[in-house]
């Protein structure tokens, strides 16, 4: 019996591999900046500033080799919240790639990151439940986000063995 191959998930950073950049832009837009009103053309080229070399900078996960996800690290992810930061941001794994762990490979891969950019900690906000703690994450506080929403703040502190 021939055995099964084993699923390779592989992490870039966008500013290797920056003929990506057009395609993550076009997920990003479609799940978030669509519905404000912003057109793909503003977030390819928001991405493009992005994939810089300490912060902000944008990975993308891989799953044999299809692009299949991303994450950013950022400075600022919220209005009001200027105090904290640097932020995980619009992490994101394409439908079809869900639930093979891409998301806690992306978060491992984001927090290394960090940690080489020589930061402390890192925050998330989100609305999820059960998720960003099962990578170490934890809940600090709710709080005001945009259009009178609450959401929730979680803090990861670094350095972490990895
Ligand atoms: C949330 C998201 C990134 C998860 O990606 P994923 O690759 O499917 O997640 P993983 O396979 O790494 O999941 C790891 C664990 O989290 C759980 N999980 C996955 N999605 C979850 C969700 N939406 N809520 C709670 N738990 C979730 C999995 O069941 C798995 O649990 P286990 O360890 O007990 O088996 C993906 O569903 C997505 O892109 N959603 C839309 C965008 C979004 O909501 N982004 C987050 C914004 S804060």
């Amino acid at each position: 019996m021939k055995a099964k191959k084993q699923a390779k998930i592989t992490i870039k950073n966008l500013n290797s591999c920056r003929e990506y950049i057009p395609l993550v832009s076009k997920w990003l837009w479609k799940q978030w900046a669509k519905r404000h009103h912003q057109t793909l053309k503003e977030i390819i080229y928001r991405t493009e500033y992005f994939s810089g070399k300490k912060c902000p900078q944008v990975l993308i996960a891989f799953y044999n080799n299809h692009p299949a996800g991303t994450v950013s690290l950022l400075k600022t992810d919220h209005p009001y919240r200027q105090d904290l930061g640097p932020w995980l941001s619009f992490m994101f794994v394409l439908p079809k790639y869900r639930g093979k762990r891409i998301g806690q490979a992306l978060q491992k891969a984001l927090l290394e990151t960090a940690q080489k950019a020589k930061f402390n900690k890192v925050y998330l906000m989100t609305d999820l439940k059960n998720y960003y703690e099962k990578s170490g994450w934890k809940f600090i506080e709710s709080g005001l986000y945009t259009e009178g929403r609450i959401t929730n703040f979680y803090e990861h502190k670094l350095p972490v063995k990895f």
